[in-house]
């Protein structure tokens, strides 16, 4: 039985972002518009008005300041206010193949690899282009990859379960080197028009190279275990789908963007968490503090800081559980990843980490690893 190694990682990042402010400009003067529009009604008490975003309350309830988006222009347009992406003939690469492509190559070229090594390709998002044929498909036809791929979707936590998907397919020798691609277009299931949640999401994409140890490269790290767990919620749901793909594209279709209850996430998605973490360590025999760095997932600051201290104790600095949030936002199952791409070049031989991820279902997924 081979073990399974993170081999190598890779990003691709928009080159557009929105600032906290720009974003809360267009939301504001489509909300007046609206009210002003509205507004015999609303002195009526027949429609409330709509309340006004700010940009102090973003960056202090969530820690954001600012998201790589796909599509800018629409977005800030209050006429439009959703991306506008240009529909591409069959015979062109779509688009959210494209960008997992652009990471993949990235993540192959760091660990020297050649569409020949790599035997199967994991397309692990949380929003699908299309039903199919599977992107993951596209993805290794346009790497020219032998062998299989599929799509998985476990929302936030899509990128973890498919690590810990390609470890069980290493260990049990049905794959060698397994390519984990998370291309995330969440700006076309955001609502910018919600001013509760208009600034939660931006678009990405990453991949993670999983291998079997005798083909690792110099600098890869040990896979120590992985936990996945799952609890039903309907706390952050988006009822889109293709039973329902007639639905008006204005008032009354909210339900088919991203909805959420995001205090009661909070409450009930950090202890749960936390005591996943608490005993994966124990499990394996690992003392919390001696961990270097948690690349937690991406969505709230002090959620994170929160986990960080139930896990690593009262004195954990930020360096312990970096943040990209303030400059990517929220990128569902690429955050962790973003994360542990950014801030992983100082680790040394035996340096510990755990990639941690949570979201809709609700689920939950951490891999702890081991630098070699
Ligand atoms: N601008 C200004 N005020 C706003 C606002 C905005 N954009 N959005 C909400 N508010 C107001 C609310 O109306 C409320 O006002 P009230 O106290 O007068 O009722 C107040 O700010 C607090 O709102 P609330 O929604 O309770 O904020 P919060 O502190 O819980 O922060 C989240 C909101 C979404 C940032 C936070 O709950 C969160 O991140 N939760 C976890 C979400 C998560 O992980 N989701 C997973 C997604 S994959």
């Amino acid at each position: 039985m081979s073990k399974a190694v993170i081999s190598a990682t890779g990003l691709w990042t928009p080159t557009d972002s929105i600032s906290n402010d720009e974003l809360v400009a267009s939301y504001n003067q489509w909300a007046e518009a609206w009210n002003q529009d509205n507004q015999s009604a609303i002195e009526t008490g027949e429609v409330e008005a709509k309340p006004l975003s700010s940009s102090a309350f973003i960056e202090k309830a969530s820690g954001i300041k600012s998201r790589f988006v796909i599509s800018k222009a629409p977005i800030l347009d209050p006429e439009v206010m959703a991306p506008r992406i240009a529909e591409r003939p069959d015979t062109e690469l779509s688009l959210l193949a494209e960008i997992a492509v652009a990471a993949a190559k990235d993540a192959m070229a760091t660990a020297g690899r050649d569409a020949k090594d790599v035997d199967t390709v994991l397309v692990a998002c949380s929003n699908l282009q299309r039903a199919y044929p599977a992107i993951s498909i596209e993805v290794q036809d346009a790497l020219g990859i032998e062998g299989f791929g599929f799509d998985m979707n476990v929302a936030c936590s899509s990128a973890t379960f498919g690590i810990a998907t390609a470890q069980g397919m290493i260990e049990s020798g049905q794959a060698k080197s397994v390519l984990v691609c998370s291309p995330e277009i969440c700006s076309g299931h955001l609502n910018f028009r919600d001013r509760d949640s208009h600034f939660i999401f931006g678009d990405v994409a990453t991949a993670v190279l999983v291998e079997a140890e005798e083909m690792a490269p110099d600098g890869a790290y040990n896979i120590c275990g992985s936990v996945l767990k799952t609890k039903f919620s309907n706390n952050i749901r988006n009822n889109f789908g293709f039973l329902n793909r007639a639905a008006p594209d204005g008032i009354g279709a909210d339900d088919k963007l991203f909805v959420q209850e995001g205090r009661k996430v909070f409450r009930e998605v950090v202890p749960l968490v936390a005591e996943m973490i608490n005993e994966q360590l124990q499990d394996l025999k690992i003392d919390p503090k001696s961990l270097k760095r948690m690349w937690l997932h991406q969505a709230n600051l002090s959620m994170n800081n929160f986990i960080t201290k139930k896990v690593m104790g009262e004195g954990a600095s930020d360096d312990m559980a970096p943040v990209i949030l303030d400059e990517y936002a929220n990128t569902s199952s690429a955050g962790s990843i973003i994360a542990f791409h950014k801030t992983k070049s100082d680790f040394v031989k035996g340096d510990k980490g755990l990639i941690c991820s949570f979201g809709a279902g609700y689920s939950a997924g951490t891999i702890v690893i081991e630098k070699r």
